[in-house]
């Protein structure tokens, strides 16, 4: 019979997958080392493993003891697979960027987790960080693994993901890109590759709000560099021990929103179903094309699986809300289509201005349309009631048809955007869109401003 003792004896020994499409424009050969078939779905099971077998041997995890982490998920599974088996308990903090799913299947997997705000500095006592050593002293047997300067990290890669990158390719490999978050992949595999062979270039992929590009290309740690951003995974506001940056022959930075895109595209052109540091990887390794010549075999590796991000990247109302997705917005009926099922609000010429001013009021509207039973015939908006104001401070309690202004221009749905913005001028608030079913809708500047991305 063929089977494993234990899950753990599952981890290791990924696929290398050719990429084909996203990178055809590329003179060189590109593998991918695809870590989502590690049982825990990432690369991370490698390291968890190694770190709780190591604390093991020197005594700092005693039987039954308590391991305590902050973690953005995948570290957190791996250990979880090795406190299931192992018969440790697991406590994972965790910060409020992570997607829900991820802290979902931590608790799945048996851990407690904490979750703490993303926006604070990493001494506050808030942050991620401070919480775990906390939680560390004050638990009994607890054991901080401190995946960020922990060596057992880098070396599990050293052990195992570099050589078998160097056998899965017969030591042909030429670059090795990946993204760096505390360092130990890229560390790890780094230092393995240029023991064998030193011409080996490793690229560390890197996110904008992190410190390791400017870092390594000036030593400055610049704390102008971190602001929060999306990617989850990579970059980091602190210099783990983990990130040799001797080994690191560089670093790129890959916006969010491409991240998000080439993680969309593994999916839907390599079949590659990857998470968004993935995206960022294949990002990193297209903007270091001018590296790269015909004889290169350039292995980038992806760390997790898409299905912890389904919420989040593969779902279209979240792409749409940061503007990621690639949508031509090109006539009226573009410009309308997150509030298009929402009714029209208008006011009644015979109604008092003080109606309008509660509809406008309640529904956070800065226009309203004005109607009689002809059909549109003005208009309120913010200035027109201010400027009646100024003139009569009893304006509340007259009828609408005595302060409105003009009716807005209507347009067909077919309108072209530049016909649609000429309309819209500093007297003419607004343009009405006649939809195909006979009613009509409105647009404004914010919808317009929206669609520029
Ligand atoms: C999804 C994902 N990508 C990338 C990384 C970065 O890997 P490393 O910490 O080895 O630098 C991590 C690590 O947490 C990760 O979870």
């Amino acid at each position: 019979m063929k089977y494993a003792n234990n899950i753990l004896e599952t981890i290791g020994n990924t696929p290398l997958v050719k990429i084909n499409q996203i990178t055809k424009e590329l003179p060189c050969t590109v593998l991918a080392k695809v870590e989502y078939f590690n049982p825990g779905s990432s690369c991370k099971d490698r390291m968890a493993l190694k770190m709780v077998e190591d604390a093991e041997k020197d005594g700092r995890l005693v039987p039954g003891g308590t391991i305590i982490e902050g973690t953005s998920g995948n570290t957190g599974m791996g250990l979880a697979l090795a406190a299931v088996i192992k018969g440790y308990k697991l406590i994972c903090v965790i910060t409020d960027k992570q997607s829900k799913e991820k802290m979902d299947i931590l608790r799945a997997v048996g851990a407690k987790v904490v979750v703490c705000p993303t926006d604070v500095e990493p001494t506050d006592p808030r942050s991620y960080y401070s919480v775990s050593k906390r939680l560390a002293e004050e638990t009994p047997n607890g054991w901080y693994v401190n995946q960020y300067d922990n060596p057992s990290n880098a070396q599990a890669n050293y052990e195992q993901t570099g050589p078998e990158i160097w056998e899965q390719t017969e030591g042909k490999v030429t670059h090795f890109i990946v993204g760096v978050g505390t360092g130990g992949t890229i560390s790890g595999v780094g230092k393995y590759l240029k023991e064998k062979n030193s011409n080996v270039k490793i690229w560390g992929v890197d996110t904008y709000g992190s410190v390791f590009k400017k870092y390594k290309e000036t030593g400055i740690f610049d704390e102008n560099e971190v602001y929060s951003y999306v990617t989850e995974g990579i970059g980091e506001d602190i210099l783990p021990e983990n990130v040799d940056f001797d080994i690191i022959d560089g670093f790129t930075k890959v916006t969010d929103k491409d991240a998000a895109v080439y993680t969309r595209r593994l999916a839907l052109e390599e079949g590659l179903f990857v998470g968004m540091s993935s995206g960022s990887a294949i990002k990193g390794l297209l903007q270091l094309k001018d590296e790269f010549g015909p004889d290169d075999v350039v292995v980038v590796l992806f760390h997790d699986s898409g299905s912890r991000y389904v919420g989040k990247i593969f779902n279209d109302d979240w792409m749409r809300d940061r503007g990621y997705l690639e949508e031509e917005v090109k006539t009226a009926i573009d410009l309308i289509q997150e509030h298009v099922d929402k009714p029209l609000l208008t006011v009644r010429t015979e109604e008092l201005a003080a109606h309008a001013i509660d509809r406008m009021r309640r529904f956070k509207i800065s226009q309203i349309p004005v109607m009689d039973i002809t059909g549109f015939v003005g208009s309120l908006d913010e200035s027109d009631l201010f400027q009646a104001f100024l003139e009569d401070r009893n304006v509340a309690d007259k009828p609408v048809r005595e302060i409105m202004g003009k009716p807005y221009p209507i347009v067909k749905a077919s309108a072209s955007i530049e016909e649609v913005s000429k309309l819209i001028t500093k007297d003419n608030q607004a343009v009405l869109v006649e939809l195909e079913n006979g009613k009509y809708h409105i647009i404004t500047k914010h919808d317009i401003i929206n669609s520029i991305k």
